[in-house]
């Protein structure tokens, strides 16, 4: 109860400009924020790419913006794409797909007009070109369920020349059983996580123990596909039952990976790579870390905790 409308609180506050400058002018803000982003330019991103891959993790990238209105900001994020992967690749981090990015369709005008949706895969057809230019990967990011069938349809068409091209899947919403059976064959990539927006019970389970038994019957069809499943969740119960499926349908260790967010059971994530589980972090930078940081607060009231806790002691 107190969580929910804790929750309810931060997701407004992500989106008070009044808020978000008392945050981001706090003394501590840097070095907190520091455990959930990388930093504002792609050479953080790139520096700390580095060192997880010291630590045996592979990375997935992702440049924060919020809420693309106008065609210039798509512009600049697909640069920023551009960009980054140039870095990762003369840092010799990209190769082999260990360190690839993450992309929303929407930073890149999606919701912009009647022409968005074409423009958008457009633009992530560049990002596409460069990723493979750098000889690594690219995976979609699904946002809220207006933008499914949209997100889905410029996956189809990316694969048709980067087959590569992974893509998320959210187990709250009823639909996504039958997009893993659809998503399951050869040469396909999912990330299966539970979903992060407000979404209605018409298309969404809102119980949590219903959410989390649709993940255990959708990583079922992808555990028991031809493709390659990518378990997007801290969740201790959703992980182990992952393992278990994977001895289940006979899978070798890098026919399936983990993932995790940066700074979110970081120990867990290096304990997986150490036992020799493929595992990958979702690595987020860029100057709009402010609406990033609120969602993760949301999501854990521990996180808020620890964010005040520095606020206090060191601010
Ligand atoms: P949940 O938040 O329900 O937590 C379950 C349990 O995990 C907790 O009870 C606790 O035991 C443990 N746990 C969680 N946080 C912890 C912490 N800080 N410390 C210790 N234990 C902790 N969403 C979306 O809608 N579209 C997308 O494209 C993506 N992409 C994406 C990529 C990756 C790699 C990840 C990991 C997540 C996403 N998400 C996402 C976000 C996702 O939908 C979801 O909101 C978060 O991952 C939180 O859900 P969990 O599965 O981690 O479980």
């Amino acid at each position: 109860m107190l969580n929910d409308a804790l929750r309810s609180v931060l997701l407004q506050a992500a989106k008070s400009s009044r808020l978000r400058h008392v945050v981001e002018t706090a003394p501590v803000s840097r070095s907190v924020v520091r455990r959930f982003v990388s930093g504002t330019e792609a050479s953080d991103a790139v520096a700390a790419t580095a060192q997880l891959r010291r630590d045996g993790l592979m990375v997935t990238i992702d440049h924060l913006g919020e809420d693309t209105t106008e065609q210039a900001q798509a512009d600049d994020v697909r640069d920023a794409y551009l960009v980054l992967l140039r870095a990762l690749s003369d840092a010799g981090l990209a190769d082999g797909g260990r360190a690839e990015v993450s992309l929303k369709l929407s930073a890149i005008g999606q919701g912009l007009g009647p022409d968005g949706p074409k423009r958008s895969t457009e633009y992530a057809r560049e990002i596409c070109e460069a990723a493979a230019a750098a000889g690594t990967t690219v995976t979609l990011d699904m946002e809220d369920h207006t933008t499914t069938d949209l997100t889905l349809d410029a996956l189809s068409e990316l694969r048709a020349d980067f087959a590569w091209v992974g893509a998320v899947l959210q187990s709250y919403l009823r639909r996504t059983e039958g997009d893993c059976r659809d998503l399951a064959g050869e040469g396909s990539r999912v990330r299966l996580c539970k979903g992060a927006y407000a979404e209605p019970p018409s298309v969404a389970f809102t119980d949590s123990g219903e959410v989390d038994r649709s993940y255990v019957r959708c990583l079922k069809v992808l555990m028991g596909g031809q493709g390659y499943p990518m378990v997007a969740s801290h969740d201790p119960r959703l992980v182990d039952i992952a393992g278990a499926l994977a001895v289940r349908h006979g899978r070798a260790q890098g026919t399936y990976e983990y993932q995790m967010l940066y700074g979110i059971r970081p120990d867990e994530q290096k304990r997986l790579a150490a036992a020799g589980e493929s595992t990958r972090v979702y690595l987020p930078y860029g100057q709009e870390w402010y609406g990033y940081l609120m969602r993760r607060m949301a999501e854990r009231p521990a996180n808020t905790a620890f964010f005040l806790r520095a606020l206090a002691t060191k601010g």
